[in-house]
């Protein structure tokens, strides 16, 4: 580890890579011979173009999307997708299938809600406090898209495998595990990510969407809601946030050129949480609060025998140089966020802390 950082387990925004700061850190002052700085450079330049593009291409090369598919950026964050969508998409004869797996799902249903659009809820794992992802559902045939959130990072569940939609487009929150494992990008009308977890820093929101959703949108909304403004203009139809973008290309050629792709990085994504959950549900003092089967492989949820414990794991923890362990406040507990840039390094060290506060405490 390098001098002065901790080991950070953040949920969002989150570690990166620390090569990728790195390069940050040298080209700050003069971006690409440009005498200026990325911060300084103007947006319609062709330098600016080029990381945008660059951006956009390294997402497609490495998820295989056709040019049916456009990578957009846009600001507002996931929140802000969560009204986009069915702004964009759902006339209000027609409806849509949100399957609600915990805070961020439930948001995304509320927005739509907010603005009358009709949703049927066709799956919940609220009975179990969201500690699962539900299986069987039983999707409307006249369902517009399936809204799910492919990561749940407050309840620390994962979509393993997408479900048989009969081939409704999928619309999926990624916001907490994009670009962490390959997909079958052909179930999906739409993907979304706040950058700020695994591809960025925050003020910046990947959108990917397909050729047949953009039919969808209706004139009759503002401008700057409307995703087809952003493919028509290349996402630069007023100015974006030029320097999360340039991030966000770093980290995409740090995936794509120093980890070697997708394949690779759910490998290394899965060694690093197999690590935790087994260390984890060998013991009798930490419990991990995620469903076998449901637990998701960039926050792994866990308890301890009583809140004053927790309370004292994430202040030791701190003090070890292990930052970020809080759980969310909403639920408590502990939660280690291990996105794509968490080394394996970083994992040990957390392991090797568990052990010793257990054997202090347990
Ligand atoms: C899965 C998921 N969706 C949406 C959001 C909200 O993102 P933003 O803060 O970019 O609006 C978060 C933030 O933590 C998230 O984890």
């Amino acid at each position: 580890m390098k001098a002065n950082r901790i080991y950070n387990f953040n949920p969002g925004p989150a570690a990166l890579p620390l090569k990728v700061l790195e390069e940050i850190q040298e080209n700050f002052l003069n971006f690409n011979g440009t005498g200026m700085s990325i911060t300084e450079i103007s947006h319609r330049s062709k330098d600016f173009e080029n990381v945008i593009n660059d951006a956009a291409a390294r997402t497609k090369r490495m998820l295989n999307l056709d040019d049916n598919y456009h990578v957009l950026f846009v600001q507002g964050g996931a929140s802000l997708q969560f009204c986009m969508i069915p702004m964009n998409f759902l006339a209000d004869d027609k409806s849509a299938d949100y399957v609600d797996t915990g805070t961020w799902s439930t948001k995304a249903i509320k927005e739509a809600q907010i603005m009358g659009k009709p949703v049927q809820v066709v799956a919940s794992s609220a009975d179990k406090n969201y500690s699962y992802i539900p299986k069987s559902i039983n999707f409307n045939d006249a369902a517009v898209y399936v809204h799910l959130t492919s990561n749940n990072t407050i309840k620390g569940t994962q979509w393993a495998d997408f479900p048989d939609t009969k081939g409704i487009p999928i619309v999926c929150d990624m916001s907490s595990d994009m670009m962490s494992r390959p997909l079958d990008t052909s179930k999906f009308g739409l993907i979304y990510a706040g950058a700020q977890k695994n591809i960025g820093p925050a003020g910046v929101c990947m959108v990917i969407v397909r050729n047949d959703m953009l039919e969808l949108v209706p004139d009759n909304i503002p401008t700057m809601l409307k995703y087809s403004t952003y493919v028509s203009k290349n996402s630069l139809y007023n100015t974006p946030p030029c320097f999360a973008v340039y991030v966000v290309q770093l980290v995409l050629k740090w995936l794509e050129e120093t980890v070697g792709g997708l394949e690779k990085m759910e490998a290394f994504n899965q060694q690093k949480a197999k690590r935790l959950y087994d260390f984890i549900d060998l013991s009798n003092f930490y419990r991990a609060t995620a469903a076998p089967g449901s637990r998701s492989l960039m926050n792994v949820t866990f308890r301890l025998p009583d809140e004053e414990l927790e309370k004292q794991f994430v202040e030791e923890a701190l003090t070890s140089g292990l930052g970020g362990l809080k759980g969310h406040r909403s639920v408590g507990g502990c939660r280690a966020s291990i996105y794509n840039a968490t080394t394996l390094e970083a994992v040990e060290t957390l392991v090797d802390f568990m052990k010793t506060f257990e054997k202090k405490n347990g």
